[in-house]
């Protein structure tokens, strides 16, 4: 076969897989924000700072098959690299990220194919974040497709803290000094410290409250009976 449409077949293969992931990706930003607002409705509060997402650039996705040792292949692709649609949820607390997990898990069509907690479970550099990898069905002419999408939730603070550590990581390609990488740790801590303080003070700040949401809700409730009976 002429090399040129050969080729020019290969790339077109790629694209649709390419869009499989941006369909998934979509689809399950879609569906959080959805969760999130439906969880404020009910609870008044919103456990979603901001979420992002991005497609990995077909440059990243050919080192990392490199890095594994794998044959440059879409079938390959498909098969070993779980990030190529990725999304990032940040919150406020971190019982805010347990709570979305809940609820991304009893989505019924949603796959869960991996949790990784390195909250409960912090990586020797410090790195805390929930890590999820989700099979999301996107529907195409050809039929449904479950599509990987890694979903990384963290509080403001890890997020704060694995940007800059990411930074500094960049900087030295990987090769941090002894000295740098205590630090980062001890940051890491702290940033956990921060996580706990911040979640028992919300906490009792909520308790003193609890008084006047209780009133709103009875007077809600009030408001519903009066129009259900009307
Ligand atoms: P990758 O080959 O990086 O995908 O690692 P993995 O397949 O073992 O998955 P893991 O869950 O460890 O990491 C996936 C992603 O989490 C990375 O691509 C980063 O975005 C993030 N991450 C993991 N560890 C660290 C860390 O120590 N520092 C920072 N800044 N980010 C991290
Ligand atoms: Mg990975």
């Amino acid at each position: 076969m002429n090399e040129v449409v050969h080729f020019n077949q290969m790339k077109i293969q790629l694209d649709k897989t390419l869009l499989l992931y941006n369909a998934a990706m979509d689809e399950m930003v879609t569906r959080i924000q959805i969760l999130n607002r439906e969880f404020k409705i009910e609870n008044n509060y919103s456990p979603i700072e901001h979420i992002s997402s991005r497609i990995k650039s077909v440059e990243s996705i050919y080192k990392k098959m490199k890095k594994y040792n794998l044959e440059v292949s879409l079938d390959n692709m498909v098969k070993h690299i779980e990030d190529i649609a990725g999304i990032r949820i940040v919150c406020k607390f971190t019982s805010d990220i347990y709570a979305l997990v809940e609820l991304i898990e009893k989505q019924h069509d949603i796959q869960i194919l991996q949790h990784k907690d390195y909250i409960k479970n912090q990586k020797p550099s410090g790195y805390q974040s929930y890590h999820l990898i989700v099979s999301v069905p996107v529907s195409l002419k050809e039929g449904c497709i479950n599509t990987k999408v890694e979903i990384q939730i963290r509080t403001i603070a890890m997020d704060f803290w694995a940007s800059i550590e990411h930074k500094i990581r960049y900087k030295y390609e990987k090769d941090i000094p002894p000295h740098v990488q205590r630090e980062l740790k001890e940051c890491a801590d702290i940033v956990k410290f921060l996580d706990q303080k911040m979640l028992s003070l919300n906490e009792e700040v909520k308790q003193g409250q609890s008084e006047p949401e209780d009133s709103m809700d009875n007077m809600i409730t009030a408001l519903k009976d009066v129009i259900q009976n009307q």
